[in-house]
């Protein structure tokens, strides 16, 4: 640990000595402070990510050519905290046979002594989709700079009746009591969603099993599946291959532009996964996020015990736009993931090491919000900023009917706006809000009276986000498992200049949105707590901070550092 703090320091110094900031931007209102992202040029899914010797990796599937997608390469970032990071050279580049139209995504394995290897989808001559393998020229280099190619590739090829165009994105491998390795392919069959099983002794044969480890009638192609144990205590975070009665397995498949997963029971001898319940590809399921979150990976971090979540955020605004702004493509906030007490759902939390990222803070508590008004949240930065606040109600007997028929919480949320006064909600914070508040972005709650119990909705409302033209302005939801008799109901937000990434419930829902102010951006951008339902609510603490920006950094001439 000491020697890569020294690291740090000594590599960041001969960056910026190497002239860092080469790019000359004009304005940037929508690029942001704390979120990962390259300095420039198209950037999708997260692949690989891993702790090895101190150093957090990521890999992305990244153009290094333009704002659009094509020509993919696995870039490579490294960090010490999971907050500031170093862009190396790119770790693999489509230039084999069996890469030669693009290196996509995959996953890190430690194979048995700890050494990491990556399988990923090469695109190749043909176009048709295999699995490639690499591993690491110099071990002894923490910052695995040089990757190599197997001699062996392709290991897996769209044979016995495999679609090629419909056949990739491995996950992390995991070993099985009988030595052998597993890994999971994602896969259109019959038009339906699967997750082709495949098995190798020494990682470089691999033997496809009769039965995928699970598949569904009910969606279409499953993307970047991901595989793994979490504890049912629900107190740290569990290694791939790690199975016994105090875990449960995810899975987790990427469709219709959402991250769906289902929890289940899995036997390694027989590779039997059995799910408590089945994926839907409705407003009812599972998701990580109900809003713009895709094509997500998680790792295990062996250094705190914990399971990282990261996951790709895309623009909301046209092809155009992201040219001329000259990128497109965030990382969010990496999240500690665990299983919630109920057991019935995860629960997502941003790392505490972006907390040290927060300054100027602003609190107070005991705060009645009368229905129909606002509260400015003054004193910060509000274009990038963390802000939690918790509401106290005492008036649930005034809750709204819930209607049988709405079943579906996104159409809900579309069709009750911000506007639309309630009598227990809409309340909540109004993000990048203009001064006169004709731009908007309402992350908000409603609670409504079913039988003997209370629902709660959550909303990310971005129907008024911005007035310019052209942006997809969706409006996200998703019911949400709180009891707001027993306790309070809880928001945090992390909003970055383009971004908000909203937890409800301490993290039981998700909902991440990018907008794209006209006026609310930089010092014109103001943040509200709202109620506008006819009730008051009251808060009863709200903490919001000023975020600095993290230290991203890049050097287009790199030199290797010398440490000694
Ligand atoms: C990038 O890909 C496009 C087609 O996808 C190709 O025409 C172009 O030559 C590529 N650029 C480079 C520099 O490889
Ligand atoms: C491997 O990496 C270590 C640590 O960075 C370095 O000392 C060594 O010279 C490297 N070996 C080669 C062959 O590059
Ligand atoms: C898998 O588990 C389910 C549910 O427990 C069971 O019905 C099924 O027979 C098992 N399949 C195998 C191959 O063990
Ligand atoms: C935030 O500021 C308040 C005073 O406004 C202070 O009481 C509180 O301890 C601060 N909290 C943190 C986490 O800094
Ligand atoms: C808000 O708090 C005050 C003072 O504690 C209390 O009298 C009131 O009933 C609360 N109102 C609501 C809506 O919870
Ligand atoms: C989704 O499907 C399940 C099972 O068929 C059903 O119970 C639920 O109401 C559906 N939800 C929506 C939003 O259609
Ligand atoms: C509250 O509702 C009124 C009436 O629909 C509307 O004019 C106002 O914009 C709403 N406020 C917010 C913050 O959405
Ligand atoms: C807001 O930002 C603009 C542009 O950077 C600057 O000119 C102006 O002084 C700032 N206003 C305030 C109140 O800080």
């Amino acid at each position: 640990m000491e020697t890569s703090s020294v690291l740090v320091i000594v590599f960041c110094f001969l960056l910026l000595g190497n002239g860092v900031q080469s790019l000359s931007m004009e304005h940037q209102p929508y690029r942001t402070g704390f979120h990962f992202q390259p300095p420039r040029n198209w950037m999708n899914d997260p692949n690989g990510p891993m702790y090895y010797k101190g150093v957090y990796h990521l890999f992305y599937q990244y153009n290094p050519y333009a704002a659009v997608w094509g020509n993919i390469t696995w870039a490579h970032s490294i960090s010490y905290d999971l907050v500031d990071w170093i862009h190396l050279e790119n770790a693999l580049s489509p230039d084999d046979p069996f890469d030669i139209n693009g290196c996509w995504s995959g996953s890190a394995t430690f194979l048995t002594g700890g050494k990491p290897v990556v399988l990923y989808t090469g695109s190749d001559t043909m176009k048709h989709q295999v699995q490639n393998l690499a591993e690491p020229k110099n071990l002894s280099d923490p910052l695995l700079r040089e990757w190599v190619k197997s001699s062996h590739n392709p290991l897996m090829t769209p044979v016995d009746g495999i679609e090629p165009e419909f056949f990739r994105d491995p996950t992390t491998a995991w070993q099985g009591p009988d030595g052998l390795w597993r890994v999971l392919v994602g896969n259109r069959m019959d038009g339906h969603g699967w997750a082709l099983l495949y098995r190798s002794r020494d990682f470089i044969t691999w033997t496809r099993s009769k039965e995928p480890l699970h598949s569904s009638t009910r969606t279409g192609m499953w993307e970047c599946p991901d595989f793994y144990p979490v504890s049912v205590d629900g107190k740290e975070g569990v290694d791939t291959s790690s199975f016994d009665d105090s875990t449960k397995h995810v899975l987790k498949a990427s469709f219709n532009d959402c991250d769906h997963y289902v929890l289940g029971n899995y036997t390694p001898v027989t590779d039997n996964y059995s799910v408590d319940t089945d994926f839907l590809e409705n407003g009812s399921d599972l998701r990580y996020d109900y809003g713009n979150f895709y094509a997500s990976k998680t790792f295990f971090d062996g250094g705190k015990k914990r399971r990282i979540l990261w996951g790709w955020i895309q623009e909301a605004d046209s092809t155009t736009n992201d040219i001329e702004k000259g990128w497109s493509g965030l990382q969010s906030v990496p999240r500690s993931i665990l299983l919630s007490k109920t057991g019935k759902q995860l629960v997502q939390w941003p790392v505490e090491e972006i907390e040290k990222l927060r300054t100027g803070n602003v609190s107070f508590e005991n705060k009645k919000l009368e229905g129909g008004s606002v509260l400015e949240v003054s004193g910060i930065t509000p274009s990038q900023a963390d802000v939690e606040v918790s509401f106290d109600l005492s008036n649930l007997e005034e809750a709204e009917l819930m209607d049988p028929s709405w079943i579906d919480p996104q159409l809900l949320c579309r069709q009750k706006t911000a506007p639309v006064r309630g009598n227990i909600g809409p309340f909540g914070i109004l993000a990048f809000a203009s001064k006169d508040m004709t731009e908007q972005t309402a992350i908000f709650f409603r609670v409504f009276r079913s039988d003997d119990k209370h629902v709660v909705l959550m909303c990310s409302d971005q129907s008024r986000s911005s007035l310019r033209e052209g942006l997809k302005k969706e409006t996200y939801g998703t019911f949400i498992d709180i009891d707001p008799l027993h306790e309070k109901i809880s928001l945090r937000s992390l909003i970055d200049h383009s971004i908000v990434e909203s937890f409800g419930g301490d993290g039981r829902a998700c909902i991440t949105a990018r907008v794209y102010p006209k006026s609310a951006i930089d010092n014109q951008s103001y943040l509200y707590a709202f109620n506008n339902g006819t009730f008051d609510v009251n808060i009863s603490n709200l903490n919001a901070w000023s975020m600095k920006k993290a230290q991203i950094v890049s050097s287009t001439k790199r030199r290797k550092p010398h440490l000694d």
